[in-house]
């Protein structure tokens, strides 16, 4: 039930700090250690590479979760979309585990990949919001997203769920290596779930820049670099399905290399500024595009802000910046598309589950 909300997305945006809470709780045991499947930390410890394999938004949170498995765990990790694994299959490691990301488990593009992999007699781990979903029956092992239900269309708290769950299972690998590690994922969970509540809270300054950067543009482009750019494909392809706005993300460095001949004069460019080692580079791509007349709409993380930034972010550890700055592209693209009269919950041409290839 959508209660007091106008739309199932907005209430849905605002469920994902108790999300978060929820995952933690469910996470941790009585010592406030992780607690997860024994079985599912020793196939993390038995695999060469870890293969992820999704489609859409719950690919783009594969591909953050490559970033948390990769730089705590020290697990290599290839992210591939579903639909062109089957066809397009890399060569594969000696030991590979294959994981799902798939909020319905329904997924037919990703089922297919399962059950050829299966068929090659790999091990499968699936982490769905949907436990008894066909994905998670059909693969060795299970992580729940604990989301609640997902109503609308476009995906969001299942997104920050995923990565939120994706962040806890790299820290437990970590922990079974004996990875020594000053990062207290459940500490560092419950920070980022207090900082996305705040963003909650200020839905009337997230409308304000929804009108103020997109109330009649066609197009608009969202930069950021390192794991800021994996954000950016994902706040792009929420506006897009709900707003209809042609949106695409791009890494900052590769706009010289072409996308930059397409900016003109109010072109509406959101960059996202959350991890130091590339703030002043994404600052020089600002530069760039606002001197061929965009408009840049920056949102940084406190810290890393700068005179003229359109919004800041509240400060979270650089690698859960995704579950933070992701909120207010979630809500821009809400307000975008309520300026548009779209039907938010329902966009045009789109299913909640996906179950044909
Ligand atoms: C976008 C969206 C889709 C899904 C995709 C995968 O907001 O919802 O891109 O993420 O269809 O769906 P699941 O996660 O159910 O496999």
């Amino acid at each position: 039930e959508k209660g007091t909300y106008p739309h199932f997305m907005l209430k849905e945006i605002d469920e994902q700090p108790f999300v978060i809470r929820r995952i933690i709780q469910e996470y941790k045991d009585e010592n406030d250690q992780i607690k997860l499947d024994p079985d599912v930390r020793q196939a993390m410890m038995d695999c060469d590479r870890v293969y992820i394999i999704a489609c859409g938004t719950s690919y783009h949170a594969g591909l953050i979760g490559k970033q948390f498995i990769e730089k705590l765990a020290k697990v290599p990790v290839e992210v591939h979309v579903a639909s062109e694994f089957s066809y397009n299959m890399p060569l594969l490691s000696e030991k590979p585990l294959f994981v799902y990301i798939s909020q319905s488990g329904e997924t037919a593009d990703s089922r297919a990949v399962l059950v050829e992999t299966k068929e090659m007699g790999h091990p499968s781990l699936t982490i769905t919001n949907v436990p008894g979903s066909t994905l998670s029956r059909e693969s060795d092992y299970t992580l729940h997203l604990h989301a609640g239900p997902e109503i609308a269309v476009a995906s969001t708290k299942a997104y920050t769920a995923q990565m939120a769950v994706l962040a806890i299972l790299a820290v437990d690998t970590a922990q079974a290596k004996g990875i020594d590690m000053k990062f207290d994922p459940m500490k560092e969970l419950g920070i980022a779930a207090n900082a996305m509540e705040a963003l909650c809270d200020q839905k009337e300054e997230m409308e304000k820049i929804a009108a103020d950067f997109l109330p009649t543009t066609r197009n608009c482009f969202f930069i950021g670099r390192s794991i800021d750019y994996y954000v950016v494909l994902e706040g792009a392809l929420k506006l897009k399905e709900i707003s209809y706005i042609q949106a695409e993300g791009f890494a900052g460095g590769e706009l010289k290399h072409g996308t930059i001949a397409l900016i003109e004069e109010g072109t509406p460019v959101v960059a996202l500024a959350t991890q130091k080692d590339v703030n002043g580079s994404i600052r020089g791509n600002v530069k760039e595009v606002a001197a061929r007349g965009a408009n840049p709409c920056v949102l940084s993380m406190k810290g890393m802000e700068q005179d003229g930034d359109t919004f800041v972010l509240p400060e979270v550890d650089e690698l859960l910046a995704p579950l933070v700055s992701v909120v207010p592209l979630q809500l821009i693209s809400y307000y975008a598309a309520l300026h548009r009269d779209c039907d938010v919950d329902k966009p045009r041409n789109l299913a909640k589950s996906v179950t044909v290839e």
